[in-house]
């Protein structure tokens, strides 16, 4: 990887969201320095044709890639990324080790494994034989904080030959919860010296900041705020230059760009994926919340866009931090 004149700032991988449609809207007002896609499944793409999965599909503009890959069988990983790098220009991989949310619970997969040290090690091993590309792993917190779990399973990974590590500092018990705990960051850093890019609660270009200073982590990766303004990193890289940001686009605006590039998923995701997102993009809204209920009711894409017309036509972005309403 290589850092933004300082520091890299990321997208994060998000189950649902972080398609090839997202990414070229993010792409459209700025790129981050590195993009990731949703966790896929190293059992899909053994066991399936990878050319027609469409957790698969970017394009020109949604670059560097890197794709995150969950399971638990360190066997599949070699094989899946041994197939991927023969067949895909991804700009890297990414092991989770971080995610909570029910189908990495269910199978075992993402944080799940924080619990099994020795597993993970062979997972980065299995990783790290299979490709020279680089490798990083998403981690959160150990269960109940523990900050010596956390250090050393990051150093056993270390020792496989992961490069990167990024922390969301929550432990999987609290969900979004409590808030996250950035001084871990700072200590991964500190006790592994490692390359480290630290994660959540980054809803402005100020708290972009803020994480990088206080924590002397090497960059941000930014999750949810992307969800609301997925033109946050032009704004991150303009203050970080001690530039102002320009003015944000209207609020119909990333509608229908995003509704244009679902043509880049299959049909019958479009618009489920497009109403994954406006759960979140709403939220910009003091109603957004009832106006994505009344959305829903809307059938088919062009019918949301035409009340998303409506109902957004007064509206306006409010200034920095992106505030949530509600999680998922
Ligand atoms: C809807 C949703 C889906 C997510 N899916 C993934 C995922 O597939 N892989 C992963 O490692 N983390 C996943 N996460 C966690 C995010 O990558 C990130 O760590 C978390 O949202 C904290 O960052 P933020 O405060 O900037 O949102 C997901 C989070 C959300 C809200």
């Amino acid at each position: 990887m290589v850092a933004g004149e300082k520091g890299i700032v990321s997208l994060a991988p998000m189950d649902g969201l972080t398609h090839v449609a997202f990414r070229r809207l993010v792409a459209h007002y700025g790129a981050p320095d590195f993009f990731y896609t949703e966790m896929v499944s190293v059992r899909a793409v053994v066991f399936q044709p990878p050319e027609r999965d469409p957790y698969l599909w970017h394009t020109e503009v949604d670059r560097p890639l890197i794709l995150q890959l969950a399971g638990r069988e360190p066997e599949l990983f070699q094989e899946a990324i041994r197939i991927l790098d023969e067949r895909f220009d991804f700009h890297g991989y990414d092991l989770n080790f971080g995610c909570t949310r029910g189908r990495a619970r269910r199978q075992g997969w993402g944080a799940t494994l924080l619990s099994e040290p020795d597993l993970a090690r062979r997972i980065a091993r299995a990783a790290r034989r299979a490709t020279r590309k680089p490798l990083s792993a998403k981690l959160r917190s150990a269960p109940e904080h523990d900050l010596k779990k956390l250090l050393s399973f990051a150093e056993g990974l270390l020792s496989e030959g992961v490069e990167t590590l990024i922390l969301h500092p929550r432990a999987p018990e609290e969900g979004f919860r409590r808030p996250p705990r950035w001084e871990e960051i700072r200590e991964l850093k500190r006790a592994t010296g490692a390359r480290i890019i630290g994660n959540g609660d980054v809803f402005s270009p100020e708290d972009a900041a803020r994480m990088l200073s206080a924590t002397g982590c090497d960059g941000v990766m930014i999750g949810r705020a992307a969800l609301l303004r997925p033109w946050i990193f032009r704004d991150v890289r303009a203050f970080l230059k001690g530039e102002s940001s320009p003015a944000p686009p209207h609020p119909l605006e990333a509608t229908t760009i995003l509704a244009k590039n679902l043509e880049f998923l299959p049909e019958e995701w479009r618009e489920k994926r497009f109403s994954l997102w406006l759960f979140w993009y709403l939220q910009n809204f003091p109603f957004g919340l009832y106006y994505f209920g009344q959305v829903q009711k809307a059938q088919g894409i062009s019918a949301k866009i035409t009340l998303l017309e409506k109902l957004l036509s007064r509206e306006k972005i409010p200034p920095y931090p992106a505030r949530i309403l509600q999680n998922r």
